[in-house]
């Protein structure tokens, strides 16, 4: 998902340092691995579910169990919520300043930076993503977010307003309480970090639920989090399943707020979930089909650089994958010779192995759905250029492949296949592409590949999506705001926009 931002401004993938950690060699063991933590971590204690039940979580690559987790359901989450709203009430965080939260941030972000390489290799293991991308992309991001969210917990602040009459009017931007957060599979780590960053730095106190392909993480995180120094009850992880652990959260009546990423379908029952309970506030980050856009007076090396990192970046297993690829009619053929070369050198294998760029997908399931893409997009009239089949057997891996003949109304162009499959089409005028791009229930990212300094602010004007990249790709900062418009979601996340989303505004007014 994330390409550093002058990789990407200069339209270069990531070509990322593959050799990692010391620098020295090309594969990393991941056989000497060791999971820490596989049980809840609750109240500043890692427990057994109240059920003592637990399930496996795989090791992608492979298809074998790495270890047994922890399986929480609604119990467990009851005990995880009292134990956040003691903290968030009565506990030390509830007397805690905005530098004293700044300070325990910042340690977590240094006790991130120090585990990066037992993080990115956990990460990695139970992901499946390329053990360089996990090390050089996932862990540097996610510090930088701790960090960010750092500097605003002692900012967080309201305004004196000026009102008629004689009164002092204030607001006050408080901690909205106890704050559920869901999570998906696809950036754990990361994806914690854009999560807990800004509730915390706002005083809230959290219960996370980690996607149950990826629970591993969040548990050793969070131990960081308790040893730097955290209270206990601030944090807390219940590992499980979404129908159980997952809707028990999103339907409690004493969580105050829910934080979801995942796929559109769930986040709209999570939101029934949260009108139907309490009226939880809630912040959702969905799925996405977002369209790429190549002019013929774009730098073309540049677009099929950032388009091909755009698509196939993490296994093609991100919300933002610029999945409908729309380029001009007279460089449409050039741009499909050269991205069909590239994407059939693309090394596919063992995410421990430098020499490989792309890993298998998070699980059986998801390679299954995918692999269903490619055969729907056959049957329903697309040409298959490269690609389309399994890799292997063991494991989860599928081949880069790419389309092209490809129909709005085809099921590959609609919806979101959340792997490594491209839809090249063809356009041939600005207006023409504005409405086909802005076709879709979704709005979450958009990139416009020209020299043609209008042309680019025309269509970043017009095209209605969250985040419009130009002559870039997958561009993130914590700093920058990131959410979807339309059935992407509801709110955003980083950035100072973040901060609304986990705060109250209370207005004071004092009679003079
Ligand atoms: P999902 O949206 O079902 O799962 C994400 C999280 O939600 C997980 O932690 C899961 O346990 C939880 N969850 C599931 N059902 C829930 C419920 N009823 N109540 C509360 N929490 C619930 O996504 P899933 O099933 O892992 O993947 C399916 C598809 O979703 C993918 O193929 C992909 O298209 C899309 N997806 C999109 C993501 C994004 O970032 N936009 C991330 C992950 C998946
Ligand atoms: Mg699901």
């Amino acid at each position: 998902m994330a390409v550093t931002k002058t990789q990407a401004a200069a339209g270069k993938s990531a070509k990322l340092t593959r050799p990692v950690a010391n620098g020295k060699h090309a594969k990393v063991s991941s056989g000497a691995i060791s999971v820490p933590y596989q049980k809840m971590f609750i109240g500043g204690r890692f427990v057994d579910s109240v059920s003592g039940k637990s399930f496996e979580t795989l090791n992608p690559a492979t298809g074998e169990v790495i270890c047994q987790v922890a399986e929480g359901d609604k119990a467990d989450i009851d005990l995880a919520v009292k134990a956040a709203r003691k903290a968030f009430e009565s506990g030390p965080w509830s007397k805690m300043h905005g530098p004293d939260r700044a300070r325990l941030l910042n340690k977590l972000a240094d006790a991130i930076e120090a585990n990066r390489e037992e993080l990115a290799k956990l990460e990695s293991l139970d992901n499946g993503k390329p053990y360089a991308d996990s090390f050089n992309i996932d862990i540097p991001l996610t510090v930088k977010c701790f960090r960010y969210f750092a500097g605003w917990a002692d900012k967080v602040m309201g305004k004196t307003i000026p009102i008629e009459g004689d009164f002092l009017c204030y607001t006050r931007h408080e901690p909205i309480g106890v704050v559920g957060q869901i999570i998906p599979w696809n950036f754990p780590i990361l994806m914690l970090a854009w999560k807990w960053g800004p509730a915390l730095a706002c005083g809230n106190t959290v219960v996370l639920k980690p996607a149950e392909q990826t629970p591993i993480t969040a548990l050793r995180i969070a131990k960081l989090a308790h040893e730097v120094g955290f209270p206990d009850g601030v944090i807390n992880v219940v590992t499980g399943y979404g129908p159980t652990a997952g809707a028990a959260l999103s339907s409690h009546m004493d969580v105050d707020k829910i934080g979801f990423t995942g796929e559109t379908t769930t986040g709209k029952l999570i939101m029934t979930a949260a009108a139907q309970s309490n009226l939880k506030r809630v912040s959702l980050e969905l799925g996405g089909k977002s369209p790429n856009i190549v002019f013929a007076d774009a730098d073309i090396d540049a677009a099929i650089e950032g388009a091909y990192f755009g698509l196939f970046f993490n296994q093609g297993q991100c919300c933002v994958a610029g999945s409908r690829l729309y380029v001009e009619e007279s460089i449409y053929d050039e741009f499909v010779k050269k991205m069909t070369a590239k994407a059939k050198s693309r090394k596919v294998g063992d995410p421990f192995d430098a020499a490989f760029e792309q890993g298998p997908q998070v699980s059986q399931e998801q390679m299954d759905k995918v692999l269903g893409y490619i055969e729907s997009g056959k049957k329903e009239g697309a040409k298959m250029l490269t690609g389309g089949n399994r890799v292997g057997s063991d494991g989860y891996f599928v081949e880069p492949t790419i389309f092209v003949d490809v129909k709005e109304d085809m099921k590959i162009a609609k919806e979101e296949i959340f792997g490594p499959v491209m839809s090249i089409m063809k356009f041939k005028s600005m207006d023409e592409i504005i409405e086909r791009a802005n076709k879709t229930m979704f709005g979450l990212a958009a990139a416009v590949w020209t020299k043609d300094v209008k042309k680019a602010l025309r269509m970043s004007n017009s095209l209605k999506a969250g985040t419009v990249w130009v002559n870039c790709y997958d561009v993130f900062d914590a700093a920058a705001p990131f959410g979807g418009f339309k059935m992407s979601g509801i709110g955003r996340e980083m950035g100072e926009y973040a901060l609304q989303q986990y705060t109250e505004v209370k207005t004071v007014i004092v009679a003079m």
